[in-house]
């Protein structure tokens, strides 16, 4: 009997099989499939700007705006200066955009019964199931260590504590601090600075290693451990302090490491949590706008040991490349009965 074809070949030429099919399905629209990626992004957002379509679709800004000439070209979209900030252009559909953006939509719905009426229902479940554990397999998600590793590869992140973060823990007295997801350490290794003694958390081997360098550097000590927080067991009730920051999960992981967060730390120890807020304007933060965080979201998932202390927006700015645009934070500070 002949070797079955390897998996791996076969799901490449599934998924330039269904690229094909759905170019097709697009051509009677006059459109190709990323342009019908940017309406349906418009029709979804409604009124938004290039960089923020560029970090919705996962691609490039230069080849978004090129999309977006010929979109305007055609008469499907329009771009103005947005009222509330000027060095913006915000895209907005048409009419005659709309209408398209919806004869997508129909499409992608029409590709989706063809699937299921060819599959039936146990059938779709089971190839999204095994697709979804590919996607871990190969960590090809946004969220796995290896994309962490590479993004801390490629672009070191701000190496500044978050100002937020030391305030807060300035009018706390020091203890042990357990920092949730640290990255590069730069609030560890702030805290560390201010007479705490810290642990840092990440499963990102790269980060970790920049952590120990910069601690090197500085003569400062930060305990790191990796591990993956959905996994991780702190010691209970052994932390004064317990830092998440800039960590957007989905809502149900985020639920379960708010849990972790909460068991670690000592009876009227501080759980600060920062993060980038759903209204943010700038292209800060997490790709996907269901992982940003809400007034409402914290609330609701903040376990019932945990008391609010203050949960406010701030304005942050950054440096470097992304000076220009503003990110709207959200800071919950909540304490242990
Ligand atoms: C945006 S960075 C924030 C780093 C740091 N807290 C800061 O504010 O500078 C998010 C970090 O969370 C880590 N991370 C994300 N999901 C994780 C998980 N499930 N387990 C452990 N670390 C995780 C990533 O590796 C990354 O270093």
């Amino acid at each position: 009997m002949a070797a079955a074809e390897p998996l791996a070949f076969r799901f490449s030429r599934a998924a330039r099989t269904l690229k094909l099919s759905w170019a097709g399905l697009l051509s009677p629209l006059d459109l190709s499939p990323p342009q019908a990626a940017l309406l349906r992004s418009l029709l979804a957002h409604h009124r938004t700007d290039i960089r923020e379509l560029a970090r919705l679709l996962d691609s490039d800004p230069m080849k978004v705006k090129h999309l977006a000439d010929q979109l305007e070209e055609a008469g499907l979209i329009l771009r103005e200066v947005d009222p509330a900030d000027r060095r913006t252009r915000a895209l907005t559909l048409t009419s005659r955009g709309r209408e398209r953006a919806a004869e997508v939509e129909r499409l992608v719905q029409e590709q989706e019964r063809w699937l299921a009426a060819r599959l039936g229902e146990g059938g779709m479940a089971e190839l999204s199931e095994a697709l979804s554990a590919m996607e871990a397999v190969l960590d090809t998600t946004d969220h796995g260590p290896a994309a962490w590793d590479e993004r801390h590869r490629r672009q070191p992140f701000s190496a500044d504590p978050d100002p937020l973060v030391l305030e807060v823990a300035s009018g706390l007295r020091a203890g042990r601090a357990l920092d949730l997801g640290a990255g590069a350490g730069r609030n560890s290794l702030g805290l560390a600075e201010l007479g705490w003694t810290v642990t840092a958390v990440d499963f990102s081997k790269v980060a970790l290693d920049q952590l120990h360098n910069a601690a090197r550097e500085r003569g400062l000590e930060v305990e790191a451990v990796r591990a993956d927080l959905l996994r991780y067991r702190p010691p209970r009730g052994a932390f004064q302090l317990c830092l998440l920051a800039n960590i957007h999960l989905p809502e149900e992981q985020l639920a379960r490491v708010l849990a972790v967060a909460a068991s670690s730390l000592a009876r009227r120890g501080h759980l600060l949590v920062i993060g980038h807020h759903a209204e943010t304007p700038g292209e800060h933060g997490p790709r996907h706008h269901g992982l940003l965080f809400t007034e409402e979201l914290l609330s609701r998932l903040l376990p019932p040991e945990l008391a609010v202390v203050r949960l406010e927006r701030h304005l942050r700015s950054h440096g470097g490349d992304r000076a220009d645009t503003e990110d709207l934070a959200l800071l919950l500070v909540a304490r242990r009965r």
